[in-house]
């Protein structure tokens, strides 16, 4: 059957096509490795479909293998579905059919994962059974709380009430507004329901941000590593992403990293940040405020994750401090604490950045749906009722997942304190290489260099969300114990001889 050319969007290098990949081949046949690799950065969301790959005599130029080997690779991706190729269009980046379409295993895609294709309908690794559960510990979104249905029934009492309006809110429904502005009040920052936008979720507020506040090629601070969408989000604006070292946080080299790059923006996760779980103290908070206020850039602090405390710590003071400073916006969520699929977010900033986002809004989606807004106003009002539940799921689940990755694996494991993820240190410069061999096995994990703005950061660590069940955290386990024997069990220690 005749292919069709394929679509190209985009072209890559050999020389970036090296940086992605990173160290791919951990052992085995050499061909499989570079299509694993490939493939699992696809699936990853870090190589966009409908992207042109180097030649084959380039890439093996580059990373210094055999032509027979990324022939060999590429002849696989097509196999899999996951390339095409055509005299004159060369080897272009495709998703397979079957792996968009939704299946008995298909899981929604959302939340902190890039959407993607299932891994596991993909094809096969070697030697991987042909058709395992799809297991995803990438996707850091925790199941419903009991409550949620009680809080959508007394949403629907409540909305006659609105039924007379129009229904377009763009700053949020009043009473919502009041009850986040009320909840960073007993946080200790004062706050009016002036100050706060309801957002479609704590994405779009990044988002809105990023499009108000970046022009092309206008700078952006991260922490790297960091939330991976965020990164996207303001690179789709246009800007141009800076990390400085996070987990800890680096807070002079965030200092000096203003100075010389001049961003428009700075964003960062306070409270147990994603990936890493470290969570900036009062210090290192009124550090930041200061750089904000002294240079006039935007710093986005987000707090997300902030409800979201498993230890008995007290968590430090609001990333907002006293809540006066023009230059310092907070972003919160309903996703982590109640649930993802309300798409309840906000923004507290000075009222002169909150009308300028609901402007912005206009032409994205006018404004948030009124029945999940009242939803999500109805569980802030039991919010400490809710959160000790969710907490109390959320540790066993985290508790499951580090006890068996401590029992199973010689990796370092620490115990986050805190949101949603187990940031592993896997002792050797094999994230990628590991995130590929996971994803053969049937298990999504988040491999440490996609989080980081250079996408060549964390080869070492690897990110795995505890969300997912007790039993789903177990299965998942011997399966990693699979993937990691094969790209481990290859690595050869240092300084032996080939
Ligand atoms: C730090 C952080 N910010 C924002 C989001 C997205 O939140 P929302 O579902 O409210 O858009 C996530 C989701 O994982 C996250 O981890």
């Amino acid at each position: 059957m005749p292919v069709a050319s394929p679509t190209v969007l985009r072209q890559l290098s050999p020389a970036t096509t090296a940086r992605l990949l990173g160290t791919w081949h951990a052992g085995g046949p050499a061909y499989i490795a570079l299509a694993d690799a490939l493939r699992a950065a696809v699936l990853s969301g870090t190589l966009a479909p409908h992207t042109r790959l180097p030649s084959e005599r380039e890439l093996a130029a580059t990373l210094n293998v055999s032509r027979t080997t990324t022939s060999g690779a590429y002849a696989r991706l097509r196999e899999l579905g996951f390339a095409v190729s055509r005299v004159g269009s060369g080897t272009v980046t495709t998703l397979p059919q079957r792996a968009i379409e939704p299946g008995p295993l298909h899981r929604p895609a959302g939340g902190d994962a890039p959407l993607s294709a299932d891994p596991l309908r993909g094809g096969t690794h070697a030697g991987a059974p042909a058709a395992v559960g799809h297991l995803d510990l990438w996707q850091a979104t925790p199941p419903a709380p009991p409550e949620l249905h009680g809080a959508f029934a007394r949403a629907l009492d409540g909305l006659p009430a609105y039924l007379d309006s129009g229904g377009y809110e763009p700053y949020g429904l009043t009473p919502l507004r009041e009850a986040i502005a009320a909840r960073y009040r007993e946080r200790g920052v004062p706050t009016t329901a002036g100050e706060i936008l309801v957002t479609t979720g704590a994405q779009q507020a990044i988002a809105l941000l990023a499009r108000t506040h970046l022009r092309p090629g206008e700078r952006a601070v991260v922490e790297s590593p960091t939330y991976f969408h965020a990164m996207e989000a303001m690179r789709d604006a246009g800007g141009r992403v800076v990390g400085v070292p996070a987990g800890p946080l680096d807070v002079d080299q965030l200092a000096s990293t203003v100075r010389r790059a001049r961003p428009r923006l700075v964003y960062l996760v306070p409270d147990y940040q994603n990936p890493t779980g470290f969570v900036l103290s009062a210090e290192e908070r009124a550090a930041v405020r200061e750089i904000a206020d002294r240079h006039g850039v935007t710093v986005v602090g987000d707090e997300t994750l902030v409800e979201l405390g498993l230890s008995d710590e007290r968590t430090p003071p609001p990333f907002a401090g006293d809540g006066t400073s023009p230059h310092v916006v907070s972003v919160g969520s309903a996703s982590k604490a109640f649930w993802g699929g309300l798409r309840v977010g906000w923004v507290r900033a000075h009222p002169q950045v909150i009308a300028q986002l609901a402007r912005a809004r206009q032409s994205v989606d006018i404004a948030t749906a009124v029945l999940e807004q009242l939803a999500v106003t109805e569980l802030l009002g039991r919010r400490a009722e809710v959160m000790a539940g969710r907490r109390q799921m959320l540790r066993e689940r985290r508790d499951v997942l580090v006890g068996r990755l401590q029992e199973a694996f010689p990796w370092d494991v620490p115990v986050p304190q805190g949101g949603l993820f187990c940031w592993v240190d896997l002792g050797l410069p094999v994230a990628q290489a590991f995130a590929a061999a996971a994803a053969a096995e049937g298990v999504r994990v988040g491999g440490g260099p996609m989080f980081t703005p250079d996408n060549a950061g964390a080869t070492s660590r690897v990110r795995l969300t505890f969300t997912r069940s007790p039993a789903e955290l177990s299965d998942a386990v011997p399966r990693l114990v699979r993937a990691w024997g094969r790209v481990a069990g290859r690595q050869r220690p240092a300084g032996s001889r080939a």
